[in-house]
């Protein structure tokens, strides 16, 4: 039997630090177990494993299918340069606009059902990695607020949450994460399609847990029955009130690191780094269930 071990995070409401296991080489059982684990803390943090990125994908694989296999995130470029922070980069467009708080993939037909996240190289200062647990925020939330947004929806867009940090993007057909190399973009323009745009509860439904969390964010905005600027504001109180201690944890990463997040539940922001310091992280995206994550029709 394995001697794997899950150490709660101090000073916070979720997420643990496993230790005692090689996630490359785990038996059925023990993942049913780190699976069950996972649930309930919503992230788990393994370090020292340096999956190499063959291992990231299988292992992503055991949580479901992938809604992409993994994709190359930071401020390097296939042959090793830095990227320039100039204007002239969109994916330090996408990087500037995840320092937002958010779950993946809600401007998508189907939000995503988590992620496997991993360090290769890592800058000497900054660049962690913020997770809030909307759970426990909703929780906190009093009766009238509770009640205020229950059966409240909105609209979920990358285009809306790229413009707000200065990036006016137009539609991608066929798009990645990390274009071909002789494509000449800089970002492949996943999120950026034609499709309707996404409509989605402020109150999520766990569909594994039953648990009710809130589900808002950078994507999200105008509240279907609400002002604008009326929308707005509540949208930006619900994530103030959310992202904040103890419902708040920033993993500070070292090269081998782990992070696999519950993105039904949890939201998440990358941080500021110098970039002139060079970051290369992979990240696989579990595929929410359509039946369970797919957006409301408007
Ligand atoms: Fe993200």
């Amino acid at each position: 039997m394995s001697g794997m071990t899950f150490e709660p995070l101090s000073g916070v409401c979720f997420g643990a630090r496993v230790s005692g296991v090689k996630l490359a080489d785990m038996d059925a059982d023990s993942f049913r177990a780190f699976y069950d684990q996972w649930l309930e803390y919503g992230l788990l943090v393994v370090g020292g494993q340096f999956l190499d990125r063959g291992q990231q994908v299988a292992f992503a694989k055991r949580f479901g299918d992938l809604e992409f296999d993994i994709a190359e995130i930071g401020n390097m470029r296939k042959d090793g340069t830095l990227r320039p922070d100039d204007g002239s980069d969109d994916m330090m467009k996408i990087n500037r606009g995840n320092m937002g708080w958010h779950h993946d993939s809600t401007y998508m037909p189907v939000q995503a059902k988590g992620a496997v996240f991993t360090a290769e190289i890592v800058p000497q200062e900054g660049g962690a990695t913020g997770f809030a647990d909307m759970r426990h925020a909703y929780d906190a939330l009093d009766d009238a607020m509770k009640a205020r947004i229950e059966g409240l929806r909105c609209h979920h867009s990358l285009y809306h949450s790229q413009a707000k940090v200065g990036h006016q993007a137009a539609p991608v057909k066929d798009s990645s994460v990390n274009p071909d190399d002789n494509s000449g973009k800089t970002y492949g323009g996943y999120g950026f399609h034609e499709g309707p745009v996404s409509v989605r509860p402020l109150v999520k439904v766990h569909p594994e847990t039953g648990r009710r969390n809130l589900l808002v964010g950078r994507h999200a905005y105008d509240i279907i029955g609400m002002a604008s600027d009326e929308s707005e504001k509540l949208l930006q109180e619900l994530v103030d009130f959310a992202c904040q201690p103890p419902r708040i944890y920033h993993h500070d990463w070292e090269a081998g690191d782990v992070v696999i997040w519950d993105n039904r539940r949890l939201m998440h922001q990358a941080t500021p780094w110098p970039f002139t310091q060079a970051r290369r992280m992979w990240h696989s995206r579990i595929a929410g269930s359509p039946e369970t994550e797919a957006a409301l029709a408007a």
